[in-house]
């Protein structure tokens, strides 16, 4: 779908995630959310708070998933994208603290495999991820997963690539102090989810856009493989769809 702006795009999903909310709520059942960070769901998240300050919409039976975070990262850094969710989301709204889940950037290297094991183990016992919310990154990745990555890939370290690494330099102050990994969900975690709205707002991500959306599927553009999802949308303004 294309909207004329961006606030328009991010209205319309903050408003089906808040029906989704109320609808569960109504039914005495969790929500299950999966959360993005980056600059594109930043006003999905600020129509959220609104929602709850102004006409009452409870995180009570809030449970959330997000993405990533980079590795290691400490969650008081400023980068981090734990400190990312309460600042843009989290501090706001009055979701259970037990309910929010961020991959750790503080586990060992040892033990990180066994960590995101638990991590895929925590989505299955919540009942699946109801709804996710996604970005996209230049090289046409979905959370990390960076060109390259399979299918059916589960929660995992991964190595970030060059362009990615660039377009995180300016928030850590350089080229050579951005991280080198990160945790990811994998492919196979995002496609599990039962619905699925993709965010891609300005020109520099109509290139992307394009071969996202018309693309044949493959592990070179990995937001390809959301074609054969039974209920994905991308979102876009009118500046990320000028080349389709
Ligand atoms: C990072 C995040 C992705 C996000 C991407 C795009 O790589 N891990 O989840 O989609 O950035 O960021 P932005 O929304 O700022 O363009």
């Amino acid at each position: 779908r294309v909207f004329a702006e961006d606030l328009d795009a991010s209205k319309s999903v903050a408003a089906e995630i808040a029906n989704l909310i109320r609808q569960r709520a109504a039914d005495g059942e969790q929500c299950v959310l999966g959360l993005a960070t980056g600059s594109t769901p930043i006003q999905v998240y600020r129509e959220l708070i609104r929602l709850h300050r102004e006409e009452q919409l409870s995180w009570q039976n809030v449970v959330t998933f997000n993405l990533d975070e980079y590795f290691p990262m400490q969650p008081c850094a400023a980068q981090s994208y734990v400190r990312f969710m309460n600042e843009q989301l989290f501090d706001h709204v009055d979701i259970r603290r037990e309910n929010i889940h961020i991959p750790d950037g503080t586990v060992s290297s040892e033990s990180v495999n066994d960590y995101c094991q638990r991590y895929e183990n925590l989505i299955e016992a919540a009942g699946g991820i109801d709804l996710q919310l996604l970005g996209i990154g230049r090289t046409g990745h979905v959370g990390f997963n960076e060109p390259g990555s399979e299918r059916a890939s589960i929660t995992r370290l991964v190595r970030l690539s060059e362009i990615t690494r660039t377009d995180a330099a300016k928030d850590f102050g350089g080229l050579e102090n951005a991280p080198r990994l990160a945790i990811t969900m994998g492919v196979g975690t995002i496609l599990r989810s039962r619905r699925i709205r993709l965010l891609a707002f300005g020109e520099h991500k109509a290139a992307i856009v394009e071969r996202s959306v018309q693309g044949e599927i493959s592990n070179s553009v990995p937001a390809t493989y959301l074609h054969d999802h039974r209920d994905v949308t991308f979102l876009l303004d009118a500046a990320a769809a000028s080349k389709l």
